[in-house]
């Protein structure tokens, strides 16, 4: 196992000059040791480009990669010592299950007994023990895509073990299953792994650390946790979540107060907040569909303006069986609010306060950015 430590970029096209030349800009980053990763973000971001640059299947146009300090950007993925696993079975169809699995082995001259034993572990933890002397030609391509996910994992003296989005031909209900098992075998094996996906319940469920994607750019490496309380960039706000994180126009008024998508809001963001703020003008308001709050205050919303909140209306309310999903308009901006199946959700038409400041407030830039995380004085007042 290696730690891997990534400081390069990656065009290929020769020659390239703007941002959009490069399939990776700029980018250093680090994968620990014995870590699960996942590479996150939609088609064409560049997962598989970082993946076969670690892997050594690609050499990067700028920069270096090491292993544990070492130089290794020139080395083969055999030299790099590297398994991986891609999206479609690459097994011997003339072979048995047994023999598939103890192909990597063989090859590295481990003893026959050595080799038993690991391919029994292996075939264990995917379940594919009861078919370890059939052959491979006549298994379902579930079964098969499980042998390569195995042939991935049987070497114990790997640096690391890549997968590019192994779980695509896996019928749904088995790939729910294939997912835990992968997190189980990480936590047992202790290998630094690294998954591609498009998905982002794959990757909270697999990953304890998650590379977030967008234009070849890695934007926020976090925890699931960070990735969605403090997204570091909207596009994580965004791309995280169900549905993502709400984005409003912000502004400070004269003497400090806060104005959301035009409304002047009471209960004044701390001073460090302020201060911050105050340098990073225009800016927007995030905060997740979970943490908005909602209060009905009837006719023409009459009643006066509660801390942290701004007023509007309901123009939707979907049943979605585990929570409400509540579309709310305040002036010509559009807000979602999740709220709990046992809460008595408004009426579409009511006219509402919704609670967009508390610990959970996020604020962002013209760059798209994070400036500050709301330490909110409403919030401190225990109004949250
Ligand atoms: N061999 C190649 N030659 C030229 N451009 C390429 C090549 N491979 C990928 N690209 C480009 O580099 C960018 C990143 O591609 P990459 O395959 O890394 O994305 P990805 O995130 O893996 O996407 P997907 O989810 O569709 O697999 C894309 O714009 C793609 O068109
Ligand atoms: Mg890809």
């Amino acid at each position: 196992m290696a730690r891997i430590d990534l400081d390069l970029a990656h065009a290929y096209r020769p020659d390239p000059k703007e941002d959009a030349d490069y399939a990776l800009l700029p980018l250093k980053m680090s994968f620990e040791d014995g870590g699960a990763y996942a590479l996150l973000g939609p088609s064409g971001c560049g997962k598989t480009t970082m993946l076969n640059i670690v892997s050594g299947l690609l050499r990067p146009s700028h920069g270096t990669v090491r292993f544990d300090g070492r130089d290794v950007t020139a080395l083969t993925p055999q030299q790099r010592n590297i398994a991986q696993v891609f999206q479609f079975p690459v097994i011997y169809d003339t072979m048995t299950v047994a023999e598939n699995l103890a192909f990597p082995l063989r090859n590295r001259g481990v003893p026959a007994d050595r080799i038993k034993a690991r391919v029994g572990r292996i075939a264990e933890m995917l379940e594919l023990n009861g078919q370890l002397n059939q052959r491979a030609a006549g298994l379902s391509a579930d079964a098969k895509q499980k042998i390569s996910l195995g042939r991935g994992l049987v070497r114990e003296d790997v640096s690391a073990v890549l997968f590019d989005e192994p779980l695509t031909v896996i019928d749904p209900h088995l790939k729910w299953q294939l997912r835990r098992k992968l997190k189980q075998i990480h936590q047992e094996l202790k290998l630094t792994l690294v998954y591609v996906t498009h998905d982002q319940v794959e990757a909270l469920t697999f990953a304890d650390r998650i590379v977030v994607m967008t234009r070849g750019r890695a934007v926020q490496v976090g925890t699931a946790g960070e990735l969605f309380e403090r997204p570091s960039h909207r596009f994580v706000g965004h791309f995280i979540g169900s549905p993502g994180m709400n984005f409003l126009p912000a502004a400070l008024e004269e003497g400090g107060g806060l104005s959301v998508a035009g409304q002047p809001v009471a209960g004044a963001v701390d001073a460090v907040t302020g201060a911050a703020l105050s340098r990073a003008e225009p800016f927007a308001l995030g905060i997740r569909p979970e943490y908005v709050e909602l209060e009905d205050i009837g006719e023409g919303g009459a009643s006066p303006a509660r801390p942290g909140t701004i007023t509007g209306t309901v123009a939707q309310v979907q049943d979605i069986g585990t929570y409400w999903l509540v579309t709310a308009q305040a002036g010509p901006h559009t807000l979602k609010a999740r709220l709990s199946a046992h809460a008595r959700p408004p009426a579409p038409g009511a006219s509402i306060a919704l609670r967009v400041l508390n610990p959970h407030t996020c604020f962002y830039g013209a760059d798209e950015q994070l400036i500050a995380a709301a330490t909110v004085a409403a919030a401190q007042e225990g109004l949250a």
